[in-house]
C-alpha cells in the first residue's frame, strides 16, 4: 500500500447507449439515452476525480454501447488482469479489447475457464488493508470462479450472493471501506451472505443504506482516499459517512443509470490497497458434488424443482449431462454438478435434493455414523428422515432404513449384525448408539411420480359441487372396498366437526360395517359423540332441527361426567349408560381407538392419553401396516398423524381449508388425495356407497 494516488481506468462512453434489455433498469429504455448527455456525465466524473487518482483512458470500441462500464473488463491484483468471462453475450465482444488494452498496459492476462462466468470487479471487491476479496455470484458472476480466483490471487474470496436482479452485480449494493468498514444495502443478499456480511464486520462498522439511496445507486460509489464519489447519496447517508471521516461528492450520472451502472461501474481500481506482504495460498471454502436424477424429469417438473431448490439455497449448478427420455413412458436421466459456498451449505442442499430422489453420482461413500454422547440428543449434523423408503451404506453395502417416518434421525445398532438401520425419534436415542449424520452413504427412493392427473382433479374437488365430491367417493369407496378385500388395513384420524356437521352416524356405519380398523382422534370427538348419544346435541345443538337447545352448553360437560363416573368409555357402554355413536361402535366391534389429549380439552374422558409422548407413540402403533388412512377434519390430528406415516400409505384428507389439504397432500401425486368439502357431506356420501345407507 502507498500514499500517492491511486491509478483508476475509465472508459470512454462513444458508444454509450440503451441497445438491448441485460437488466432491469434497461427495460422500456432502449433508445432512449442521450449519448451526449452521457459524455458530459462521465466527462464531470472524469474531472472530479482527476485531482484525486490517477486516470487511465481506456478508447472505446465501436459499436459496444455498455464497454464504458470499465469495472466489467476484469479484476486487477498487483501485475495480473483477470478478465471477465461475461455470463451475457452481448457483452463478450468487449473482451478482446480489454485483454489487448490491459496487456499493452503491462499487466499479465489470465483467463478463467469459458463456464465460468465472472464479470470483472463488478463482482469482486478488495476489503482495503486486508488480503480479502468479496466476491457476488447468483445473478452474474458464477459461484464457481469465485474458486479459481482464491487459487490465482492467494486471497481469502468471500462469496455473496446476491438476489435482487435490480442490483444485479456486487459494487451496485457494496462498497468496502478501509478500517474493517462496509457500505451495503442489505436486502440485495440473501440471509446467509447476510449473516457472512454481519460475521465478519461489526455492525458499528457497517452501515446500511435505504432503499432509496441504494435506488438511485448510492453503493455504486468510487472511493478514493476519504472521498466518496457517487451519483446520489441523501443527507442522512452523507452525515453518517461524514461520521466515519468520508466526504462525498455527488455527481449526476442519471443517464448511465438507464442501462444499470453509475459511478462504480464507470471506473476500475488498477491497484487494490491490500497489504504489500507475501501472500500464502488459500483453500477456498467452496464444495460441489455430482449427483443424478433419474425418471420423469421434465413433466412431473421435478428438475425444475431440484434446480430451484439449489439455487434457492445459495447453491449453483451444472447440468454436465441430460439424457430424455424420447417416449412418453420413458424416463430422463441428469447428472448435475452442484456447488455451495460452504461445505456445511453443500450437505444442506444435497439433504433437501435426497428426498426428490437426487442421488450421489458414483458414490462409493459409507454412511458417516456418529455416537450418541447425551441420551435424547443426536449429533449435530445428523441426518433428518422424511416419508421415503430410505437405504444408507454401510461397508459398501446398501440396507434398507426400518421404520420409516418423518423427522426421525437414523440409528445403527453397533451390536447387530448385519446392520439393521431404523428411524428412531431423537428423544428415544440411547447413549453411545450411533447415528446417521450428515448425506453421505444415504439415498431416498422417491415413489415414481406419474402423470396421472386424476389426483389433482381431487385435490380440486370443490366444496360447491356436490357432484363432483360424489365422483371422487365413488373412486376412493372402490379402493376402499379392495382395501377390505384383501384384508388390508384402513384408519380412520377424525376431529370433532364429524359429530358437529352430522357426520357421526355415518362414520359409525363404517364402524359397524367393519370397513374402519382403527380411530385415532382427540378428547373432542368422544366427548361431543357422546353428548349426542345421550342428549341429542353436539355442542349444545340439536342435530335433528339444526337449532341451539337451551342449557345445551352444558351437555358436553354433563356427558364426560357420566363417562367419567361409569370410569371409561368401554364401561359406559358395558353398563349400557353409552347405547350409540362412534365410541359405541368402536367398543361394540373391538375396534381400538387412540386419543390424544390437547390443551383445550374439557375432562377430559378417562380414556384421553394426556402425556403426549405415549399419545404418539401410542398413534403410531395404531398405524402400523395401514394401507389407508383418512383424515377427517382435524388440522391437529391430520398433521400429527401424517408426519409419522411413512410414504407409500394411501393418504386422504377431507378438510373444508383448502390449505390444509395442500399442506397433506403434499406427499407426491400417487399417494395422497385431498379433498375439499364439509365432512359431513363426505361421509354421507362414503357410507351410502360402503354401507348401503339411504340419504
Ligand atoms: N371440548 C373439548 O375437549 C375440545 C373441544 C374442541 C377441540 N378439542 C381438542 O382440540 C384439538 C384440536 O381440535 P380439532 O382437531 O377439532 O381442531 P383443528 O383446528 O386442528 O382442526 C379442525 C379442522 O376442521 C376443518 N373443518 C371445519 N369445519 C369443517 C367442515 N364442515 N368440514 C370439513 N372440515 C371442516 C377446519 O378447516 C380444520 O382444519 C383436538 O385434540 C380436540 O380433541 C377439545
Amino acid at each position: 500500500m502507498s500514499d500517492r494516488p491511486p491509478t483508476i481506468a475509465m472508459c470512454e462512453p462513444t458508444w454509450f447507449g440503451v441497445e438491448y434489455v441485460i437488466n432491469p433498469w434497461m427495460e422500456g429504455q432502449v433508445g432512449r439515452a442521450s449519448r451526449d448527455v452521457a459524455r458530459q456525465q462521465w466527462q464531470a466524473l472524469y474531472e472530479l476525480l482527476r485531482p484525486l487518482a490517477s486516470l487511465v483512458v481506456q478508447p472505446a470500441a465501436p459499436h459496444l454501447p455498455d464497454m464504458c462500464f470499465v469495472a466489467n473488463a476484469g479484476l486487477v491484483l498487483d501485475d495480473l488482469f483477470v478478465a471477465s468471462v461475461f455470463r451475457v453475450r452481448q457483452r463478450a465482444p468487449e473482451v478482446t479489447h480489454d485483454r489487448a488494452f490491459f496487456a499493452a498496459r503491462g499487466l499479465r492476462v489470465v483467463e478463467l475457464p469459458d463456464d465460468q462466468a465472472f464479470e470483472g470487479e463488478g463482482d469482486a471487491l478488495f476489503q482495503p488493508g486486508e488480503p480479502l476479496l468479496w466476491a457476488g455470484y447468483g445473478v452474474r458472476s458464477s459461484l464457481e470462479s469465485h474458486r479459481t480466483l482464491t487459487g490465482l490471487l492467494d486471497v481469502e474470496v468471500v462469496s455473496l450472493r446476491l438476489v435482487d436482479q435490480r442490483f444485479y452485480h456486487l459494487d451496485t449494493c457494496f462498497v468496502p471501506l478501509p478500517e474493517g468498514r462496509v457500505l451495503y444495502y442489505p436486502a440485495a443478499f440473501d440471509e446467509l451472505s447476510l449473516r457472512e456480511i454481519e460475521r465478519r464486520i461489526p455492525a458499528e462498522r457497517r452501515l446500511a443504506v435505504a432503499e432509496a439511496d441504494a435506488l438511485r445507486f448510492a453503493c455504486n460509489a468510487v472511493r478514493v482516499g476519504t472521498t466518496i464519489v457517487t451519483n446520489h447519496a441523501s443527507e442522512t447517508l452523507q452525515e453518517r459517512l461524514a461520521g466515519w471521516g468520508y466526504r462525498v461528492r455527488t455527481t449526476a450520472l442519471d443517464e448511465f443509470l438507464l442501462a444499470g451502472g453509475a459511478a462504480k461501474c464507470l471506473c476500475l481500481y488498477l491497484e487494490q490497497e491490500i497489504p504489500d506482504e507475501p501472500r500464502a495460498p488459500v483453500a477456498s471454502p467452496i464444495r460441489d458434488a455430482g449427483l443424478e436424477l433419474h425418471g420423469h424429469l421434465l413433466d412431473t417438473t421435478l428438475l425444475n424443482r431440484a434446480l430451484d431448490l439449489v439455487a434457492d439455497a445459495g447453491g449453483s449448478f451444472r447440468v454436465e449431462h441430460f439424457e430424455i427420455g424420447e417416449r412418453h413412458d420413458q424416463p430422463s436421466v441428469a447428472r448435475l454438478r452442484v456447488s455451495a459456498p460452504t461445505e456445511e451449505r453443500l450437505e444442506w442442499i444435497v439433504a433437501s435434493l435426497l428426498p426428490l430422489g437426487v442421488r450421489s453420482a458414483g458414490s462409493s461413500l459409507d454412511a458417516r455414523l456418529e455416537p450418541v454422547t447425551i441420551a435424547g440428543v443426536a449429533p449435530l449434523d445428523f441426518y433428518a428422515t422424511t416419508i421415503y423408503p430410505t437405504e444408507i451404506q454401510i461397508a459398501g453395502r446398501w440396507h434398507r432404513v426400518g421404520s420409516q417416518r418423518m423427522d426421525a434421525v437414523i440409528l445403527v445398532d453397533p451390536d447387530v449384525d448385519p446392520p439393521q438401520p431404523r428411524c428412531t425419534l431423537m428423544r428415544d436415542l440411547p447413549l453411545g448408539a450411533r447415528v446417521v449424520c450428515g448425506v453421505d452413504g444415504v439415498r431416498v427412493q422417491r415413489p415414481p411420480v406419474t402423470r396421472r392427473d386424476g389426483d389433482f382433479a381431487f385435490m380440486s374437488a370443490s366444496v360447491s359441487s356436490e357432484r363432483r365430491v360424489e365422483l371422487v367417493v365413488e373412486e376412493l369407496a372402490w379402493e376402499m372396498r379392495r382395501i377390505r378385500a384383501r384384508d388390508g388395513r384402513i384408519v380412520v384420524v377424525a376431529g370433532p366437526v364429524v359429530i358437529h356437521t352430522g357426520g357421526g352416524r355415518h362414520l359409525a356405519a363404517l364402524i359397524r360395517s367393519g370397513t374402519v380398523q382403527a380411530l385415532l382422534t382427540g378428547n373432542a370427538l368422544p366427548v361431543h359423540d357422546i353428548e349426542l348419544a345421550l342428549y341429542g346435541t353436539s355442542l349444545g345443538v340439536d342435530l335433528a332441527r339444526g337449532e341451539g337447545v337451551h342449557g345445551g352448553h352444558q351437555h358436553h360437560l354433563k356427558a364426560i361426567n357420566r363417562v367419567r363416573a361409569a370410569g371409561s368409555i368401554r364401561a359406559a357402554v358395558e353398563q349400557e349408560i353409552l347405547t350409540s355413536g362412534v365410541m359405541y361402535e368402536c367398543v361394540r366391534h373391538g375396534v381400538p381407538y387412540v386419543l390424544a389429549g390437547s390443551i383445550r380439552d374439557d375432562g377430559p374422558l378417562p380414556d384421553t392419553q394426556m402425556d403426549l409422548i405415549e399419545a404418539q407413540a401410542a398413534c403410531a402403533r395404531a398405524i402400523e401396516g395401514a394401507d389407508m388412512i383418512l383424515l377427517l377434519a382435524s388440522m391437529l390430528h391430520a398433521i400429527g398423524v401424517g408426519n409419522m406415516t411413512p410414504a407409500g400409505v394411501r393418504l386422504i384428507c377431507v378438510d373444508i381449508s383448502p390449505a390444509v389439504v395442500t399442506k397433506l397432500a403434499d406427499r407426491g401425486s400417487v399417494e395422497s388425495t385431498g379433498i375439499v368439502t364439509d365432512v359431513g357431506l363426505f361421509l354421507n356420501l362414503l357410507a351410502r356407497r360402503l354401507c348401503g345407507e339411504e340419504r
